[in-house]
């Protein structure tokens, strides 16, 4: 057996990003609309919190200059990926302004929603806290779609993007 240890400092950022990296997670799509336009971003950091009532959160970078726009923005859609969207997945990553190849249409509330997805969850902004170099933004779900011809969702693995294989 190989084993190491070391103490989380600036200088093990990457060793850190690593180990976190083991925990997979599927890969969200944030989309909420801003003075500025539609806007979205890439997100691995969605987790669901609280049933009753029902609460999901997901932490924008401060660093990021998409930061600012998504803390003030009112209201917000996560949308999880399907298997067959890394190429959306891809782009919200790289820019999040430019929706020109990607089907959508408004919420209710203005939130663009991309077709994609394979749940979209409709949030009105209900917190933030701080979380060092991120913001932890809370949503409460307002409104749940779902659709179930895109088969599983996308999986985000020590920086790879994967499908889900059944074990069970
Ligand atoms: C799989 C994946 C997950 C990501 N998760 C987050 C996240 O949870 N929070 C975040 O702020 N940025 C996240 N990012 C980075 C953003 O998608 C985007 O690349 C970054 O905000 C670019 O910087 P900019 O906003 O200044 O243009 C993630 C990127 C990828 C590819």
């Amino acid at each position: 057996m190989t084993s190491s240890s070391f103490v989380p400092s600036p200088d093990t950022q990457a060793e850190m990003r690593a180990a976190l990296g083991h925990f997979a997670t599927g890969v969200a799509v944030v989309t909420a609309q801003t003075p500025r336009g539609p806007l979205a971003i890439t997100a691995n950091s969605f987790t669901s919190v609280s049933l009753a009532p029902p609460l999901v959160l997901w932490c924008p970078a401060r660093h990021s200059k998409r930061h600012d726009p998504f803390v003030a923005a009112s209201h917000f859609a996560i949308h999880v990926m399907a298997e067959d969207a890394l190429e959306t997945a891809l782009h919200f990553a790289r820019n999040g302004e430019v929706f020109d190849h990607h089907s959508w249409s408004s919420t209710p509330e203005g939130i663009p929603a991309l077709d994609e997805a394979l749940v979209r969850l409709d949030c009105a902004h209900y917190a933030t806290h701080p979380g060092g170099d991120h913001t932890i933004l809370l949503g409460e779900v307002q409104r749940v779609s779902q659709r179930r011809d895109l088969g599983a969702g996308l999986v985000f693995h020590q920086g790879r993007y994967g499908r889900f294989s059944d074990q069970s």
